[in-house]
């Protein structure tokens, strides 16, 4: 025999029960951000290698480490979409939709990156992304936070806490770095071997060490919100009142970095306890430096991202999902003439709008079994003459037996009317 060919490490199958839970999420999250007005669009899974570069930052883990690169045929760089933003602003520019316009978007689907899988973490994983072009002001930071909010809270999650802070300008980023270079420099000797390599290519990620024995140095380290441009600090004093006057709960953490480097001010996350390591479900933030750096005009841009993987996995143990594909009828030829009757009952009960299972072979006993094990609310039962027997396998109607062009006519009403 010839071995088993098995998936690629880190990207995993959705099977149909687990996919019961993902189509739950995606149908909420539709319905979410189409009540604020955000419009899906599709964009390529294969970028530029540049792309990517250029947006995220040639200095993070992600460009350094985790991309999946080739060279297509025509010796092209090119690259698996680690993340949606950076192909939501091409498209943008590319097909003129950004400038002086205001746009809210969405996607959802894979990504990619080359990292450790553990729980949580994966080489395919799946996002839903939310942007929002050409607003200024921290209103529109507030209502994707809203957004977010009204998602968990739709889909019955509780226990997720949410982390900001602000970034600044590059300016004043720029300030604080050297401050923090300092710091860090003065105590080489704590810092691990990741952190040293940091210092020199991007030492704001030093404080996203997640290095146990690193912990007490970055809690004592200088704090960016020290110096923080006046415009920024207006910005983010805004956008905490909006979240006080909304009700939403939020603790202001200055270590939070996040690992692109396209982020200006605003920046968020959600978190959980509940996924070991991998604690954040949706992380975000403003970026309105990323539109120019791709060679469009300037364009103010905010928007965050939900891993499906982590957010799934968090429902999955908290609220059961009904599945919308369980047929509703199963339909059984007792006798195996009649499998030809049965193929054509099915066919018209289909016709008038009902899910169906067709079986061909075996006995009343394994068609019953099998019946129950897809959990179809009615079995018919095609037995021998002209017969069909109806039979209810969830309520109390018992077993009535008809000619079978009237099993429709009888079935298709108690199922479409909220019945079933
Ligand atoms: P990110 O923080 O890299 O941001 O990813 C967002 C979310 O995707 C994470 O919080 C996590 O839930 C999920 N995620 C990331 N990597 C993995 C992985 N290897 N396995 C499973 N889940 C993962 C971004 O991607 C930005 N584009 C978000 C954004 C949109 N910022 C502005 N607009």
């Amino acid at each position: 025999m010839s071995k088993v060919i098995q998936a690629v490490r880190g990207m995993n199958d959705l099977l149909p029960e687990d996919v019961v839970h993902w189509r739950r999420v995606e149908a909420v999250a539709r319905d979410v951000l189409h009540a604020y007005g955000y419009r899906e669009l599709r964009l390529p899974v294969v970028e530029r290698t540049e792309l990517f570069a250029r947006s995220i930052g040639s200095h993070t883990d992600i460009v350094e480490k985790e991309m999946y690169s080739f060279e297509d045929r025509n010796g092209e760089r090119l690259t698996l979409r680690p993340e949606g933003t950076a192909g939501c602003v091409r498209a943008g520019i590319e097909n003129g939709l950004l400038y002086n316009q205001v746009q809210r978007w969405w996607y959802a689907g894979p990504m990619f990156r080359h990292e450790r899988p553990q729980k949580g973490r994966y080489r395919q994983f799946h996002q839903i992304g939310v942007e929002a072009y050409g607003m200024t002001g921290p209103d529109v930071d507030a209502e994707l936070i809203l957004l977010s909010a009204r998602f968990w809270k739709a889909l019955g999650l509780t226990g997720l806490r949410l982390e900001l802070n602000t970034l600044g300008t590059p300016e004043s980023r720029s300030r604080y770095r050297d401050r923090l270079v300092d710091y860090l420099r003065q105590r080489m000797d704590a810092l691990d071997e990741d952190s040293r390599r940091r210092l020199d290519v991007n030492p704001l990620r030093v404080l996203d060490s997640k290095n146990p024995e690193m912990q007490e140095l970055i809690r004592a380290a200088p704090s960016l919100l020290d110096d923080l441009d006046d415009a920024s600090r207006v910005h983010f004093e805004g956008l905490t009142s909006l979240l006080d006057r909304a009700g939403v709960g939020y603790v202001i953490n200055p270590r939070l970095v996040r690992g692109l480097d396209y982020y200006t001010r605003t920046v968020f996350e959600w978190l959980t306890d509940r996924l070991g390591a991998q604690s954040a479900v949706c992380a975000g933030g403003r970026y309105d430096g990323l539109v120019e750096l791709l060679g469009g005009k300037p364009t103010q841009a905010v928007g965050f991202a939900i891993g499906l993987e982590r957010l799934v996995e968090l429902l999955r143990q908290d609220v059961p999902a009904t599945a919308d594909d369980t047929p509703h009828v199963c339909v059984i030829p007792v006798a195996s003439e009649r499998a030809g009757d049965a193929l054509l009952l099915a066919e018209r009960l289909r016709d008038r709008g009902l899910r169906v299972e067709c079986q061909y072979a075996g006995s009343l006993k394994s068609g019953l079994k099998r019946a129950d094990k897809i959990g179809a609310r009615y079995a018919v039962l095609l037995e021998g003459g002209d017969a069909a027997a109806v039979k209810d396998l969830r309520g109390d109607e018992g077993q009535r037996t008809m000619t079978p062009g009237a099993v429709a006519d009888y079935l298709a009403p108690l199922l479409l009317t909220g019945r079933q």
